[in-house]
């Protein structure tokens, strides 16, 4: 039966490696790869999540949608991969169970039916294994222990942290406002930055301080557990200043852009939100409004669709 896939393009010299670190996570669709010129078109179930896969193995991908001949045998589960935990959508108990079956790395499998609330933790509903959230990503070669349950942590920004880390070279100080576990502060505090990671919810903080420590980073790092309406304009009022922040609440970031504004005067600061494509034109009037008194420039660009309608935009914002 031929199905349109979404697929990761690589070169055929690391088609073997990609396609094993795509095995490994549980992120081949049910489809044989074929080969194009010196690519290898590689099936997939999400190809945001792998071409972030294969960036952690330094794998460049391009990705696409095409026509493949699906194994019927395998029905295609998609899911997230958190350490050992996967994270499914509309599915039941016999999905788990196949999940487990076919992902020896995989000991507990959770429903979710979407993110929520103030710590932007998932509902989670648990379908097979032990009912223990907490487990061990690698990320950019960074140990991180995550609680899907308590925190917010996705992997699907882990390409996004790169390019922004990227950016970096002569950072000295930054905030990371919306630290959650703290992987944004991870990557900056490991290219010699001195991080502030404030959160409001406290064991997302606790987690970003254990982080921090076992990746011995923990005298770059200063967690603050707070509500970065209050903590950002207390480090104001002490004369702080950083030369990056780092906004990632794509719910919220925007009402946030005034506080950030008190403890930058010349410096980058990375904003996402979920933009609806109706609404982009009123969210960049509403940034040139709140940046009005400023030299600044902003560059966007999208991350990810969330949906047909709403994507995940960074704004860039530059003040010189
Ligand atoms: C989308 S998560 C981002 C976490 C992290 N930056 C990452 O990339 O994994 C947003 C985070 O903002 C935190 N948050 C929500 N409202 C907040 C507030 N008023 N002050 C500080 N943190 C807040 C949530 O607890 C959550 O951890």
């Amino acid at each position: 039966m031929l199905e349109e896939l979404p697929f990761v393009s690589v070169p055929l010299k690391a088609a073997e490696r990609a396609r094993k670190a795509l095995s490994d996570a549980g992120a081949l669709a049910p489809a044989p790869a074929r080969r194009a010129a010196e690519r290898l078109l590689v099936p997939v179930l999400d190809a945001d999540n792998a071409v972030d896969i294969l960036s952690n193995i330094g794998v460049f991908a391009n990705t696409g949608i095409g026509r493949f001949v699906i194994r019927e045998a395998e029905k295609r589960i998609p899911y997230d991969l958190i350490g050992e935990i996967a994270i499914v959508r509309d599915c039941g108990e016999e999905e788990a169970n196949e999940v487990l079956k076919r992902h020896k790395k995989v000991r507990t499998v959770y429903c979710t039916s979407g993110i929520d609330g103030p710590f932007r933790t998932p509902e989670l509903t648990l379908l097979a294994g032990p009912d223990v959230p907490v487990t061990l990503v690698r990320e950019s070669g960074f140990d991180m222990e995550v609680d899907v349950k308590n925190a917010y942590y996705s992997p699907r920004l882990a390409t996004e942290r790169e390019r922004v880390t990227a950016l970096m070279a002569d950072c000295e100080s930054a905030l990371d406002m919306f630290c959650g576990v703290g992987p944004f502060s991870l990557h900056m505090a490991r290219n010699g930055c001195d991080v502030f990671a404030v959160d409001i919810n406290e064991v997302a903080v606790l987690l970003a301080r254990r982080n921090a420590k076992n990746n011995d980073l923990d005298e770059r790092i200063t967690t603050i557990v707070g509500d970065s309406h209050n903590a950002v304009p207390a480090l104001a009022r002490r004369g702080m200043k950083v030369d990056r922040i780092v906004m990632n609440h794509p719910t919220g970031a925007l009402e946030f852009l005034d506080d950030a504004l008190g403890v930058i005067d010349q410096g980058t600061i990375h904003l996402y939100l979920m933009v609806a494509q109706e609404s982009a034109q009123i969210i960049d009037e509403a940034m040139n409004t709140i940046l009005f008194e400023r030299n600044f420039q902003i560059s966007k660009h999208k991350v990810r669709s969330v949906s047909p309608a709403v994507d995940q935009m960074c704004y860039d914002i530059v003040l010189s």
